[in-house]
């Protein structure tokens, strides 16, 4: 994986998922915090490069899991692989171990499939590396930005309900 990542051409580049135009910025805001916080220029497309390429080595954690779901399975249970996901890294965390969630090994599908025999019928969503934290690795100190919770949660009370005109409109946003 890491070698075919190190060697991309343009018609090659690693196919990590991207996001919609309007979540965009999340990952760019992300990238120059933690760049940022290693050194790297916005314009220093080598070293980037290199950071990307990390993903590769699993950044030298210990242990790799592959996170993966039956292709039949829709939308509403992809939130339960995440929760389970979520608790997962939480009882790592509590129990003393790092975690970095790796949707970059989605890019290569094919290699982790046939390396780990993964049945067609397991689509992999992501990885996660798990080891211990490198305390003098500056990004691993890092409070990374989160939106204010009123952006994504809207808090309405008794009195606002019962006279909302919209809420079919609100019930199906
Ligand atoms: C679904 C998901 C996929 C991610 N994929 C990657 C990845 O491929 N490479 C990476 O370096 N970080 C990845 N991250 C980790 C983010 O870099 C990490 O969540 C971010 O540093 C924020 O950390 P925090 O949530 O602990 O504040 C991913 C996170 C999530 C939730």
């Amino acid at each position: 994986m890491l070698k075919q990542a190190q060697h991309f051409d343009e018609s090659q580049l690693p196919k990590i998922a991207q996001l919609p135009e309007a979540f965009q910025h999340y990952r760019q805001e992300l990238g120059e915090q933690v760049y940022g916080a290693m050194g790297i220029a916005r314009e220093d497309t080598a070293s980037r490069e290199r950071a990307v390429l990390r993903n590769y080595e699993f950044f030298d954690a210990p242990m790799v899991g592959i996170v993966c779901m039956h292709r039949e399975l829709g939308d509403a249970d992809a939130l339960s692989v995440g929760i389970y996901l979520q608790t997962l890294m939480l009882s790592l965390t509590a129990r003393g171990l790092g975690t970095c969630a790796q949707v970059s090994l989605a890019a290569y599908p094919e290699i982790i499939r046939s390396e780990l025999n993964i049945p067609p019928e397991l689509s992999i969503l992501c990885g996660i590396a798990v080891g211990y934290t490198d305390p003098d690795f500056p990004p691993n100190h890092l409070h990374i930005n989160r939106d204010p919770v009123e952006k994504n949660i809207s808090f309405l009370d008794d009195l606002e309900l019962a006279h909302r005109s919209d809420w079919n409109t609100l019930v199906r946003a």
